[in-house]
This record gives structure tokens, sequence and C-alpha cells, in this order.
């Protein structure tokens, strides 16, 4: 209700003008009610109290009938327990969905651009993707839409872990296992399986050892048949995880591959960079660099950040000091956001803190680590497949479409063919996506087919029937929804009312969720209109009533219900079927 205090506070500041208080003690604290069904807007008096020498009630009640007569038809005032309290009043309302409706945006505007990068997904080569680099994906993706929408020049980076030691193992047990049998069942296709290979040839046997480790010079020293071989598992690799993009409907693309190894060539001037501020220490023949303070192990011993190792090989550290030299001075970006889990915490911040000193970054430059939680099986474990590995994220999402299919063959078994394929899809895919997106993405969240798959409650499911639902409303109606557009809004009815305060405030929590990095905000705000939407369509006839002037005022608000759930889980990258 912004909007509502936007448009109330100068009519307010006029009205209490005599009563001897400052403007700006008014202004900051009007705000948000807490109870919504109080109010909409809230203004607490007790501060006020002591200024005037009147009980807070008192002055509440004073205020409350000094401004009341002033916000006459845009909203109503009544003192509670020291608190004003103003109601968005339903004329003003229904002002407001008229404005609305004739904005494709729903009242969102665009901020003055920002240029930001996103370091989002970013699985490793050679490796199954794990769930954990699914939720990168996923808020990633929705973030990214988000600053779109909001008018950001939004740079998408995907991170993979494609370069480093380990490659020496891998690309030996690749020579040993040869080339053409990639593709097959047995080859890097099943990477699970490729990787504990390589790890245990590494470990027990001294000669693959040794030649892994040969291996790794040569990769450094970018010998041509070495990069080819490497070339071969980034590729496998990638073709990967591009199916798995396709399948989650993400934004990435091959464009937006940026993995370690393409900052290899900026690692030893990050050393010499740092070197050169006087930050580079040397520590048992590695070079790190000590923040001091509050920087210590649990022990209380400080803690060094790698930059080069011992054997001279650089470390993830170092990789992401130079990433961040080449989205500030390369791409001139104002921001950085890194989607990555929280157990990532202190390696950013102690990257951060060192690009800082060593004037990589300036104070103009924002850097976030945008963490998020674990995902949990219903033992409250971490989600592994039944015989203890990692869940194949294609066989999830593949799970997760014919959940989706058996579903709705129950519920609409009139939908058949392309149509039920299509329709699956989106079902299935946004139930795992929302499920993801829908907590705080700070904390862990459980993986529950049933829950997530549920036409009831806060999920994906139910928001896309909503929208289905006053799709087919429309389909039945005379009136579609270009007719609607000029509609004269009437909010005759408490939950009209209830419906035009939720499609009010889309602009504000789109806002709120993009600028806090929050997709979850949008969630609730989408799942409380499409409640509200329930309600209204319990108690207010559409099609059925008799005044055309109503029926057509009651679609309106139809159309706007279902703008605001496609546009709502559009940034969200979930899709709104008009049938299901
Ligand atoms: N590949 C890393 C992992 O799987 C994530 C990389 C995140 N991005 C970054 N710039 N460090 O944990």
């Amino acid at each position: 209700m912004r909007q509502l205090i936007h448009e109330c506070a100068p009519l307010i500041l006029e009205a209490v003008s005599d009563m001897g208080i400052g403007d700006e003690h008014i202004l900051s604290l009007l705000g948000p009610a807490t109870d919504t069904r109080m109010a909409d807007v809230a203004m607490p008096c007790h501060s006020l109290s002591a200024l005037l020498k009147k009980s807070p009630v008192n002055v509440s009640e004073e205020i409350s009938s000094l401004i009341s007569p002033s916000l006459e038809g845009i909203a109503f005032t009544s003192s509670v327990n020291g608190f004003v309290n103003l109601k968005a009043h339903p004329e003003w309302l229904s002002s407001k969905m008229m404005a609305i409706l004739q904005d494709e945006r729903l009242g969102v505007v665009k901020d003055d651009p920002r240029k930001i990068v996103v370091d989002y997904s970013a699985p490793n080569v050679a490796k199954e993707m794990h769930v954990g680099h699914l939720r990168s994906t996923v808020i990633g993706d929705s973030i990214v839409r988000m600053l779109e929408f909001k008018g950001h020049n939004v740079i998408r980076e995907n991170h993979i872990g494609d370069w480093g030691t380990p490659f020496g193992m891998l690309i030996e047990h690749l020579i040993d296992i040869g080339e053409e049998d990639l593709a097959l069942e047995k080859g890097i296709s099943d990477f699970d399986h490729f990787y504990k290979e390589a790890r245990s040839k590494f470990d027990s046997d001294e000669v693959f050892a040794d030649r892994s480790r040969s291996r790794v010079v040569l990769l450094q020293g970018e010998d041509a048949d070495t990069l080819r071989l490497w070339g071969i598992l980034v590729g496998v690799s990638t073709t990967y995880f591009n199916e798995v993009y396709q399948m989650l409907d993400v934004l990435l693309e091959d464009n937006d591959l940026m993995g370690e190894s393409a900052y290899r060539h900026l690692l030893p001037q990050v050393a010499e960079r740092l070197h050169e501020s006087g930050l580079l220490e040397n520590s048992d023949g590695a070079s790190v660099v000590y923040l001091g303070g509050k920087w210590v192990n649990r022990k209380g011993e400080p803690l060094p950040v790698i930059i080069r190792k011992g054997d001279g090989g650089f470390n993830y550290s170092t990789s992401d000091l130079a990433c961040i030299i080449d989205r500030v001075e390369r791409l001139s970006c104002d921001d950085l956001l890194y989607v990555v889990g929280t157990p990532q915490k202190q390696h950013f911040e102690m990257v951060f803190e060192v690009a800082s000193r060593a004037g990589f970054m300036q104070s103009r430059h924002n850097a976030t680590h945008v963490n998020f939680g674990s995902v949990l099986d219903s033992d409250g474990q971490m989600l592994k497949s039944r015989a203890g590995h990692t869940v194949k994220l294609v066989d999830l999402l593949r799970e997760a479409v014919s959940r989706a299919k058996d579903l709705i063959s129950l519920k609409n078994p009139d939908l058949k063919g392309e149509e039920k394929e299509i329709v699956s899809k989106m079902i299935g895919i946004g139930a795992v996506k929302y499920a993801d997106l829908s907590t705080d993405r700070a904390r862990d969240y459980t993986f529950d087919w049933e829950k997530m798959l549920s036409f009831e409650g806060n999920t994906a499911p139910y928001l896309q029937y909503s929208h289905a639902r006053i799709c087919r409303i429309f389909s039945l109606s005379i009136m579609d929804r270009d007719d609607v557009k000029d509609a004269n809004v009437i909010i005759g009815t408490e939950e009209e009312l209830n419906l035009a305060r939720c499609i009010m405030n889309f602009s504000e929590v789109v806002d709120n969720a993009s600028s806090t990095l929050h997709p979850h905000k949008l969630c609730t705000h989408i799942h409380s209109t499409s409640s509200a939407f329930a309600s209204f369509y319990e108690a207010c006839p559409i099609l059925k009533t008799e005044d055309e002037a109503l029926m057509k005022s009651r679609l309106a608000l139809c159309d706007l219900t279902a703008r605001s759930i496609s546009i709502g889980l559009g940034l969200l990258g979930i899709q709104s079927p008009e049938k299901m």
C-alpha cells in the first residue's frame, strides 16, 4: 500500500499542520499495517505522545478526526490503541484497478538501469549436477527474470567448474576407458561413476597418480592434445547441463558459459596485483593473504586465503578474484550476485574482502552472496537417491513430469495428446521450481512430491489451476479479455475489496522481492491473490449475474487476477497453462 501512503501523506501533513509536529515525524511513522485485516496503513502515535504531552490514544484520536475529512474517498481512518489506521476506500481502489487494467506491467515501473552480473547454476564438469545446482539454477533464473523486468541490464554467467587439478586424473581416466566409450552408459554420461573411478584409481594406483599429476602440468601448459581431451569432457558435460536447462525451462544458454577455465590467463595477474598491493604473504611456500581480525579457524589461528599453492597451482579463491577483476574491469558491472549455497559463505566473504582491499572492486560495487540452504528428504537428511548416490537431476525432472501427467489423467481426462504433454511439463517442472522458490532461500526445504504437486496450498499447481480456471471463465463468457480493459470496476463486496487490494500490491511486492533478491516474497503474494480470488469466486457470481456492468467489472477483476498470476509465475520462471 505504498501508493496509499504516497497519496495520503501530503493530505495528512496539511491537516495536522497546526498540531505542532514536524513533517518528518509524521512521514517516518506512516507504514504498512501489520494486521492487514484491520488496516492497510498504520501510524503509531506513541512517540508523538511524549512530544505533545498527551496519551497515545488521545493523539491518535485527534489526528484521526483531523485527517478524516481530507482523506474522504481515499481511505477510511480510525484510531485504535494509539494507532491511526487507514483503510483503502473502495472508490480509491476501484480507480486504481481501472488504471492497472490498462497497464501491461500491472503497475510495475522500471528502475534506473544497473549492470548486474548474476553468477548461478555453476555445476562441475564430469560430475553429476546435484540438487544444490538445481537450487542455484532455479533461484538464479528467477532473480535474473525479476531484475530484467525491473529494467536492469543483466549478464548471466554460468561459472562451471571446468579447470583445476582434478582434470589431470579425469583426462587420464578418459584415456584409459577410451574416447569412443564416452557416450556409453559406462562412460562419463554416468558422471558419478566416472568421477569415482578416476578418484579411486588416483588414490590407489601410484602410476596413475603420477600420470595425472603430469597431465595437470600439460593442461596448464595448454598442450594441444590435452586441451582436446579436456574439451571432450567439457563438451559431454555441457550437453548434459543443457538437457537439464531445457527441461527446467531456464534462460541459461551456451553463451552464458563462463567457467573457471575462462579466467585461467588472469590467475598470475591476480597474484601479481596482490603482491603489488602488499597483501601477499608467503606461508610454507604457498602465497596467501591473511585478512586478520575475525578471520580465524576453530583453533583461533589466522585463516589464509590461498592464492597459489606450494606446487604452483592456483586455487578456487584465485579464480573468483580473477572473476571479480573481469566483471568490474571488462564488463564494467555495478553489482555482482553469486547464487551459491550457504556452505560457501565464508569463501565469498573472504574473497570480497580481499578484492576490496586490493582495489579490484570499489565501494560503488556491490558484491552479494545470494546464499541458499539445502534440500532435505522426508527424514531431514540431505536428498540422495535410494542407493545413497546423488540424485540424477534429469531423472528427478522426468519423474516430476510423469507424476504431473498421472495427476492430469485423473483431474482432466479430456486433455489428450500433445496438449497433455505440454501441460504436464508446465505442471511438473513448475511444481519442482515453486517448491524451491516458495520458502525463504536461506532456509532448508524438504523435497516432498505429494506436497509440491498438490492442487491445494501454496503450490504451483494451485496457482496454475486458478489461472486456468479464469481462462475457462473467459472461454464461456460473451466478453473476452480485451473487452474488459475499459471496465468500470465496482468494488461492492468484502471479497472484491480483498482481491483488489492484492492486485494493487502486486507492483510493490515485485519491487520488494527483486530488490531483496527473495523470490519467496513474490510466491507468498501470488498465493494470497489466488486465495482472495477463490473467496471472490465463491461469493460473487460472475457469468450468472444479470447486471452486465457488474459482470464486466467482475470479469475485469478476473483478468487482473489472471495477469497477476501469469506475470508473477513468469518472473519465477514458471508457466501458466490456460487449461489443466
Ligand atoms: N562450481 C561451484 C560448485 O559446484 C560453484 C561456483 C559458484 N560460483 C563462483 N563464482 N564461485 O560448488
